[in-house]
Parts: C-alpha cells; structure tokens; sequence
C-alpha cells in the first residue's frame, strides 16, 4: 500500500499519474503564480507558541459551525470538475466527508449534480453558487439547491472575470473538456488515467446538464449581476446561512456583514485569479479587527497540514477550507489516498493542540501564536 502522509508527497504523486495538462490546472495559477507562492510561505512564516506541563491527554476536536456539529474545523473547499483528478473524486469527498463528519463544498460546476452531492454527504454539502449567465439560470440554481435541502449557500464573488493562468493557456486547457489530438502524447503517457477517464466517460458540468441550464457552463461569461445589489436581493431570498467567498478587504468584510451574510469565506481562489492579491492567512487579522471578535469566517488558501488549520484558528478564524490537497490526494490513490491524507490532517491537528497546550480547538486563539504584532 502506498503511504501518502502528506499533502506534499500526494502533489508529488498526483505529478506522476496525472496528464501534465490537468495536472497543471489543478496545480496551476494567475500570472506569475506569486498569489500562490505567497498563501503557502506567509502561512509557513506564522509560529505557534509551545507551552510544557499541561495536561493534555484527551484532546477535543470537534466544533459548531454554522449552526452544525463537524468532527474538525475544516472542510473541502469547493472545486469546479473535481472528476478530472480522478473519475468519482466528487462522490470520494462526499464519502470522506461523511466519514470524517466534515462539510464538502460543492462547486457550481461540479462533475456530479448538486442534488446527488447533498445526499451523498448526508446533509453535511454547502453549495457554491457562481452569478454568471442569464439570471434564469442563476435563479434556477438556487432554486434547486433550496429543494434539494441544502443549508449553506456560498456565494463566490472573486471572479468578476476568469484569471489568466498562463499554465492552462500554454496546454490548450478548455472547458467543456475535451481530450484533443495535439495532446494525444500527454494522455498516451499516463495510460493509467487517461483509460480509466474514457471508460468512466469525460467528466462534465452535471449541473448543467438539463432544463433552462442545458446550455452549459461557460467559465468566460459575464459576471456583471453579482454586484451588492443583488448581494441584498439574495440575502432577502436565501433564509439560510449565507457565506460570501473571495474577500480580502476588510471594508468589504464589513459591508457583507452589514448586509447580513452569516460569514465571510476569505479567500484569493488559491491565488487564480490575482497575481499580486495578498496572501488570505496575512489578509485574516485586518478582517477580524473589521468585523469584531464573534462574527464567523471561514479562511482558504495554501493550508496543507494540521498545523496550518491550528495556525488559521490561532491567527483569527473560525474554520479552514483546503481545495488542491484534496485533489491532490484522490489524484494519487483515489479514496484511500483521502484516507491517508485527511488521517495525517487530523493526527497532526492533535499532535499540534497537544505541543501548544491546548485540549480544546476552539480554545485556540492569539494567545497560541509565538509572535503577535
Ligand atoms: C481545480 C480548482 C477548481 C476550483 N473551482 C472553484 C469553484 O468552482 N468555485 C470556487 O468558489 N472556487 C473554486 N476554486 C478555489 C477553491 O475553492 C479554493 O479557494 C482554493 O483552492 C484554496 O486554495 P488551496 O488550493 O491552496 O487550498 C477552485 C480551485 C481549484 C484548485
């Protein structure tokens, strides 16, 4: 059996078996990939105090989120084609999920339809919504996230227009996926996914699949409806928990609050869509200074370990979202590889509680951090 401990050594393996061309976008980033390079080295650079002589035997991991009970404090960040990784890696998070008791966010343009993800996850699915298109379709999405019973509508708003990813231009990478002759040599070079992928059929945007929708997913589209405007206008819609991903600004993060969104997600989309956005863990303390000491928020963006998702909580937050790790991780052994990499996450989140002191996460606060400026 292949042992995959890290997020890490599960990219390296993702490297091999996967075709560089959806290596890349999984992988992959704005510009000069500097967003990127930062979330992971500001993460790195934030150091947690140790404290010696406390008991710390029987460690408490579990948290309220969101009005839900979760095992852990963080979750699967929503991803567009996850089934590109691997075929089935939407319904291995759904089933991960369940197992760890963790939510999964399912992406606007998921491989598997939003309806099927809710069940599959038990109930424990939020559901991320792009405004893009007609508004007919818009409204016809969370008109079917609303019936199929989901109860977090996470509304991302960082992409006004598609980023450049200089790595997805130079390999031809499109959507809707289609294996092209002129990349005939990547794929015949990792027969392993690229049979596998043909035999479980090309991955597509199952929620685009029927009705005013059939018209497909264009990631190019205009994003001109989401605006505060229409901010208000679904917030008087949606009575849920509403979550508003892709905020870096602390005026903004006020402003959601305002309007009355249940949380703010921060984030810079992995770093995809601004070359020079800041890093989202140097972005957190600005934004709960803004928004005050109680208010929810939810933080992506280069966390790769246990010790990162104690970091997030230590430097601000109240919950912490991975997106390429898992990908990676399914890329590499498929469920077993998620077994291995979501068994590190919460042996380290254990290991990193007991070497601060803690026995309680949602005791963890700036107190733990080494240096606070
Ligand atoms: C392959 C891929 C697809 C993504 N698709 C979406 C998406 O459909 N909706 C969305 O809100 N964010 C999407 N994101 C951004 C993630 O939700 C998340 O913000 C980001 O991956 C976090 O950074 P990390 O990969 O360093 O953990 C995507 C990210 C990746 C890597």
């Amino acid at each position: 059996m292949i042992s995959l401990p890290t997020s890490d050594d599960a990219r390296k393996s993702a490297k091999t078996r996967l075709p560089a061309l959806i290596f890349d976008f999984i992988d992959g980033a704005a510009g000069l990939e500097q967003a990127a390079q930062a979330n992971t080295a500001d993460m790195d650079a934030i150091k947690l105090m140790p404290r010696v002589l406390r008991d710390v035997d029987s460690i408490r991991s579990g948290t309220r989120f969101l009005g839900k009970e979760y095992s852990y404090p963080f979750g699967i960040a929503p991803m567009g084609m996850c089934n590109l990784a691997w075929p089935g890696t939407d319904l291995m998070f759904a089933g991960q999920a369940v197992k760890s008791r963790i939510p999964l966010c399912v992406s606007t343009a998921s491989s598997t339809s939003l309806e099927e993800m809710l069940v599959a996850t038990d109930g424990l699915a939020w559901f991320q919504l792009y405004v893009t298109g007609s508004m007919d379709l818009v409204d016809d999405m969370i008109r079917r996230a609303e019936t199929a019973g989901y109860e977090t509508l996470v509304l991302t708003v960082d992409v006004p227009k598609l980023g450049k990813r200089p790595r997805d231009l130079r390999n031809g990478f499109k959507t809707p996926f289609r294996m092209r002759p002129d990349q005939f040599l990547d794929f015949a070079m990792h027969p392993l996914w690229s049979l596998t992928t043909l035999l479980k059929g090309i991955p597509r945007m199952a929620n685009y699949a029927a009705g005013p929708n059939s018209g497909g997913y264009d990631r190019t589209a205009s994003r001109k409806g989401a605006n505060w405007d229409y901010l208000q206008r679904l917030r008087d819609r949606w009575k849920k928990k509403l979550v508003i991903k892709g905020i870096l600004n602390p005026d903004d993060a006020l402003r959601i609050k305002q309007a009355g969104a249940d949380a703010v997600y921060i984030s810079n989309h992995g770093g995809r869509q601004l070359n020079s956005a800041p890093s989202t863990i140097q972005s957190l303390a600005a934004i709960r200074q803004a928004v005050g000491p109680e208010y929810p928020l939810i933080i992506d963006g280069g966390v790769r370990s246990g010790e990162d998702i104690v970091k997030c909580l230590a430097a601000g937050a109240n919950f912490a979202m991975l997106g390429r790790p898992f990908l990676y991780a399914s890329a590499a052994n498929g469920s077993q590889g998620l077994d291995n990499f979501v068994g590190h996450l919460k042996d380290d989140i254990s290991i990193t509680l007991a070497q601060i002191g803690e026995i309680d996460i949602n005791q963890v606060s700036r107190a733990n951090l080494a240096f606070r400026t």
